[in-house]
């Protein structure tokens, strides 16, 4: 089998959703659910493979270039029952030799002392939710790990082989001050992770920091003044920015989430994962799985597993992948965005020019289509431009 089964169809990856952690962080809007009694590990693993079996057939032949294993708090559950997971999607699509795969880990929890089984079950990237090196700030998140831990977990993830360690961070936090902030980011570059990925808080509606937003949120001003000491401090690292949120050392981007950018396809495995396909017919379709983990693993293998389904076409298309393409620094080729948005380039030539003109937008010598370094930092007000 080929990495691609025909010509102008997607590389194929598979994001699976694990959706327990120990206890919900304030801040937090993913799906994840705090864990009551034991992990139905055995139960939830065997409902995977169901689902993977039946959207087996979307994969159109395609074997899996990528897996990411995202939540929640993956590393919550045994390497034994990762190493299942891995060699069943082996067993049934096939991945790809060298291909990445991802896990995400959380400090300060019990599975630290696992890291090293999760590489022998065929993990190969880990990214590691620091969030903060300082003690206060990870209480007022409502982490479950202090900084201690948050540093045991990269040392241990080196001595267990790991390369292309990704450690998240945020900043903007409550209370923190510009020093604070490129404390933390020089904190974990001393720890020698190969990737960060650095995010402004967000405050979501729906989570306790929304209800009661932090009194000492940073103005915008400081946080300006955090993005540029802190992206500094990663390019004197030797960490450079490729997307708006993530930095890496050379060889060392996920490849993974460049599929994602590059509008490539994914099966969405696990209770509220999200899938996007291309058909046999050329149909965009994105998909979400059931959110409810009971109501998913009741339904999984059936058609029932899928909440939501919903084809992508026209403006909406081509927009969507200028949202995904346009938040990586080099942009995306012209040919590939034409291809996946089923455009001419003379049709999107048209589209883009009034960014283009007010400058937010290049279109390189080398056929790549890119945010300019102003669009960039405007890329909020940039897409509302393109929005349909
Ligand atoms: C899927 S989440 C969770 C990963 C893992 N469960 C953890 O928390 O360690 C991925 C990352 O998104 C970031 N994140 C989550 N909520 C956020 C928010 N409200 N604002 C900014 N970043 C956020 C955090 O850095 C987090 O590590
Ligand atoms: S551990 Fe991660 S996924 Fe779970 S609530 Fe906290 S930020 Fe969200």
């Amino acid at each position: 089998m080929s990495a691609v089964s025909a010509p102008g169809v997607p590389p194929l990856a598979v994001y699976v959703h694990l959706p327990w952690c120990l206890q919900r962080c304030g801040y937090c809007d993913f799906h994840a659910h705090a864990l009551r009694g034991e992990l139905p590990t055995q139960a939830y693993v065997a409902a995977l493979g169901r689902e993977l079996r039946r959207q087996a057939g979307d994969a159109l032949g395609r074997r899996v270039a990528s897996v990411y294993i995202g939540g929640g708090t993956p590393s919550l559950f045994p390497p034994e029952a990762i190493g299942d997971l891995l060699a069943d999607l082996d067993r049934v699509l096939g991945v790809a030799e060298g291909a990445e795969i991802t896990l995400e880990a959380n400090p300060g929890a019990t599975e630290t002392a696992r890291l090293a089984r999760f590489r022998e079950a065929g993990v190969t990237r880990l990214s590691l939710g620091v969030q903060s090196l300082d003690d206060a700030s990870l209480a007022r998140l409502g982490r479950i790990h202090d900084a201690a831990a948050a540093r045991a977990a990269v040392a241990e993830a080196r001595a267990a082989g790991f390369r292309g360690i990704n450690a998240d961070l945020m900043y903007g936090l409550p209370g923190q001050g510009v020093a604070d902030a490129e404390a933390d980011v020089a904190g974990v570059l001393e720890l020698g992770v190969d990737h960060v990925s650095h995010y402004q808080l967000t405050i979501e509606p729906e989570t306790p920091f929304g209800r009661r937003p932090p009194a000492d949120l940073p103005d915008e001003a400081a946080v300006l003044a955090m993005e540029t000491a802190c992206r500094r401090r990663l390019a004197a690292a030797g960490l450079a920015r490729y997307e708006v949120s993530a930095f890496a050392r050379p060889g060392q981007r996920s490849a993974h989430n460049i599929g994602y950018w590059t509008f490539g396809d994914y099966l969405g495995l696990g209770a509220g994962a999200a899938g996007k396909l291309t058909g046999a017919d050329g149909r965009v379709v994105r998909t979400r799985q059931e959110p409810a983990p009971q109501r998913w693993m009741a339904a999984a293998g059936g058609p029932e597993a899928e909440g939501e389904r919903e084809v992508l076409s026209g403006p909406a298309l081509r927009f969507e992948v200028f949202l995904n393409g346009l938040r990586l620094c080099e942009g995306i080729p012209a040919t590939l965005a034409a291809a996946r948005s089923g455009c001419s380039r003379a049709e999107l030539a048209a589209w883009l020019a009034p960014v283009r003109e007010r400058g937010w937008l290049v279109w390189t010598e080398a056929d790549r289509i890119r945010p300019s370094a102003a669009g960039l930092e405007m890329l909020d007000s940039l897409l509302l431009e393109l929005m349909p």
